[in-house]
């Protein structure tokens, strides 16, 4: 282990009339773990625990999050506060290297980010082999694995990380914006060295030939902070894929490419594409919520309010809170306070909030949903919403594969099982089987 916060407790597992003793750890912020890493060699069992609930797979130094006190910090800074005083690529800076930037770090980091911008011309064809209703998240974890064949200096992680992590950044949002523009069969729209790393973005999606795109500043702002409170979040599901494909030693590109799959499900990332589609639905339904809270309360039903509840929250997600007030913000900056899914969101989260079912459950909303009003106010098309979250989440990915691949205690993931199957049978040659 990295570092190991070893403590004077032990815990003791009693099997039959035997008593084992495991070490008790804690973290840096009192979090404690009973370490079973010798269990299995000492008494021969193992532990099971479905979708890791009470699992630990490392130790990490990157986010910490405490799920009851609404609290999320990266690498020790409060979220609220890097979502309103820093940059996104400062947070990203920070979350990779372990440190806030000076201004010359900054500025060396934005011009690393500038100089690989652009991807090979070769892979832009590689948009045209895509049907036209190809999902977002599909052509960009192709386009991610891809890269690895066009800046294959991964060889030497520990010497090239920087690089790559600025390629990966810088790259992803180009890919992004392309297969936007691609989708709709409008000419690309090329990165400039003059505008900042969400304007960038913004007018590689929406500028044209025809009509320029003007930069608003509380959009960028907008865009800013939701890239930050989605930057880290720990051992996620796409986080920990991140991990366990980098801990069979595949380069970085794959590896997020396999964390970009897996956050597209609607469990996961993919939920801020779904609360949309939630909101649009109720709205066509005249705007009956009820009738939703209802179906999500129905145990028969497998339908759940999307935006709702969160693995590790059972208080407010830190996250929602800021992210209700920049779509306020965002809305009020457009003219369009009166968009009905925002009213319709907010009656939602109003009902929920009161509601026996959702109260005894601790079911809040998440980060995901109000992003998607904002991303809607934006005019960034439904299907890519998940996109715009892996765009966020890339620095996440980055460091917690560097911090795995550099950890002494690094070990390929290989869970084990408790194999309940039929008994091993004598072989049926075909003549006999019946
Ligand atoms: N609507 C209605 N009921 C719910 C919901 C919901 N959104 N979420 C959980 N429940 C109920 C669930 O039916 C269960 O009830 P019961 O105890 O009667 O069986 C109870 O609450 C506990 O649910 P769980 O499925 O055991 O909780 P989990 O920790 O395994 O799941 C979750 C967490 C986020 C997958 C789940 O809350 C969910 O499906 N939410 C909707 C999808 C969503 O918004 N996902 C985005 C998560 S935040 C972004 C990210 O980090 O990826």
């Amino acid at each position: 282990m990295a570092k190991k916060y070893v403590t004077d407790k032990i815990a003791e597992v009693r099997i039959g009339d035997q008593v084992f003793t495991l070490p008790v750890i804690e973290g840096s912020e009192g979090e404690r773990a009973i370490d079973i890493r010798q269990l299995r060699s000492e008494t021969g069992l193992i532990t099971l625990d479905s979708g890791y609930m009470n699992t630990g797979s490392c130790t990490s130094e990157i986010t910490f999050l405490d799920g009851e006190k609404s609290l999320l910090n990266y690498r020790g800074y409060a979220i609220e506060d890097l979502a309103e005083k820093c940059s996104f690529v400062e947070v990203a800076f920070l979350l990779i290297n372990g440190k806030l930037p000076t201004n010359k770090e900054l500025d060396g980091f934005k011009m690393l980010l500038n100089d690989h911008s652009i991807i090979h011309e070769d892979m832009v064809h590689f948009f045209d082999g895509f049907p036209s209703l190809a999902s977002p998240m599909s052509i960009l974890s192709s386009m991610v694995n891809g890269l690895h064949n066009f800046y294959p200096e991964m060889d030497d992680p520990k010497e090239t990380l920087g690089l790559t992590a600025a390629r990966l950044l810088s790259k992803v949002r180009t890919i992004a914006a392309f297969s936007y523009k691609k989708s709709k069969g409008y000419p690309l729209v090329y990165p400039r060295f003059n505008l900042s790393y969400c304007a960038n973005f913004l007018n590689m999606m929406f500028d044209s030939p025809v009509q320029p795109y003007l930069i608003n500043d509380v959009v960028v702002d907008a865009l800013n902070k939701l890239l930050i409170l989605h930057g880290d979040h720990e051992q996620n599901c796409s986080t920990a894929t991140v991990r366990m494909v980098g801990s069979a030693r595949v380069n970085l590109y794959s590896s997020i490419s396999a964390g970009i799959n897996a956050l597209w499900g609607p469990l996961h990332g993919g939920a801020n594409q779904s609360v949309m589609e939630m909101l649009e639905q109720i709205l066509a339904d005249g705007g009956n919520y009820r009738k939703f809270i209802d179906k999500a309360k129905d145990p028969n039903d497998p339908f759940r309010l999307v935006g709702f509840g969160h693995r590790v929250y059972k208080n407010h997600d830190p996250r929602s809170r800021i992210i209700k007030k920049a779509c306020d913000d965002v809305l009020k900056s457009l003219h369009v306070e009166d968009e009905p899914l925002l009213a319709i969101a907010k009656e939602l989260e109003e009902v929920a909030l009161n509601d026996e079912y959702f109260v005894e459950r601790r079911l809040y909303p998440n980060v995901d949903f109000y992003s998607g009003i904002i991303y809607r106010a934006i005019g960034i098309p439904t299907n890519m919403f998940t996109v715009m979250f892996a765009l966020g989440r890339l620095p996440g990915w980055i460091a917690h594969w560097e911090e795995m691949w550099k950890s002494p205690d690094a070990k390929i993931s290989r869970p084990r099982q408790i194999y309940t199957g039929p008994l091993q049978r004598k072989f049926v040659p075909m003549e006999e089987r019946e």
